[in-house]
């Protein structure tokens, strides 16, 4: 099973940031998560929220602002006195190029980002030959449907809200890899259907030992959790 720290390892340094990705390198995850939205001048940033108040304290909209503009901003959230600038994709994808971490890029949906995302998104990711490495998830079966119009080879993830037995169709619908459940969702029989149908089938956020340990057994192929240090001392006990 496959760990992917959410927005890095976000529990222990500022969430989406250099700092939190490189953390989740040191805790060795298999992966990291990240949020990307289009700056206003359609540069792929790094970030969860569409505004920047909760995590960099100032109140803009994110495509309100240049990439230039938003990576002066230091996104240190309650790290008070670190200096943690919002980075753009390239910015991550160019340090992970030279590590062997999988890239879950989570496409946010909001009307700057559903008519251009893909493309960007996709760009930076073939500029560093990361397109074997990098899973390209969204709530949006929209913005998965655009994805795979751009590149069919892309592996895609849908995130799933709605009812679970329309979960195969959408998903199949979207032409998603996978899916990528709450783990409120999680049971063993959903599991091996989902993977008896060729999807891939992660689940978020799980940041116990013992949620951990469920999703293992229930035959998860990748657990998504602010904790990938307490994740990794899980796996390692259970092998
Ligand atoms: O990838 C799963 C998870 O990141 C989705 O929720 O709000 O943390 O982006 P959120
Ligand atoms: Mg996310």
């Amino acid at each position: 099973m496959d760990i992917f720290a959410h927005r890095g390892a976000s529990k222990a340094a500022p969430e989406n940031t250099m700092a939190s990705f490189q953390l989740a390198l040191a805790n060795d995850s298999d992966g990291v998560e990240l949020d990307v939205h289009l700056s206003a001048d359609g540069v792929p940033v790094v970030i969860h929220d569409n505004t920047l108040l909760r995590t960099a304290g100032i109140d803009a909209e994110v495509h309100t602002l240049s990439a230039a503009d938003l990576t002066k901003c230091n996104a240190n959230g309650r790290w008070k006195g670190l200096h943690t600038p919002i980075p753009t994709l390239d910015k991550v994808l160019q340090w992970g190029m030279h590590t062997p971490l999988l890239f879950n890029i989570e496409l946010k949906s909001s009307p700057t980002n559903d008519a251009h995302a893909p493309e960007k998104v996709l760009e930076s990711v073939f500029q560093y030959s990361l397109q074997k490495r990098c899973i390209v998830s969204s709530f949006s079966a929209e913005l998965l449907t655009h994805v795979k119009k751009v590149d069919d080879a892309i592996e895609t993830a849908w995130l799933p809200s709605g009812p679970v037995r329309e979960w195969s169709a959408q998903a199949n619908a979207c032409r998603a890899n996978g899916i990528h459940m709450n783990q409120r969702f999680a049971n063993k029989r959903l599991v091996s259907r989902l993977r008896s149908e060729q999807l891939y089938v992660r689940v978020y956020t799980v940041n116990t030992a013992l949620g951990t340990m469920l999703a293992r057994r229930m035959g998860f192929d990748g657990v998504i959790t602010d904790k990938p240090a307490m994740a990794r001392a899980v796996m390692k006990r259970q092998s």
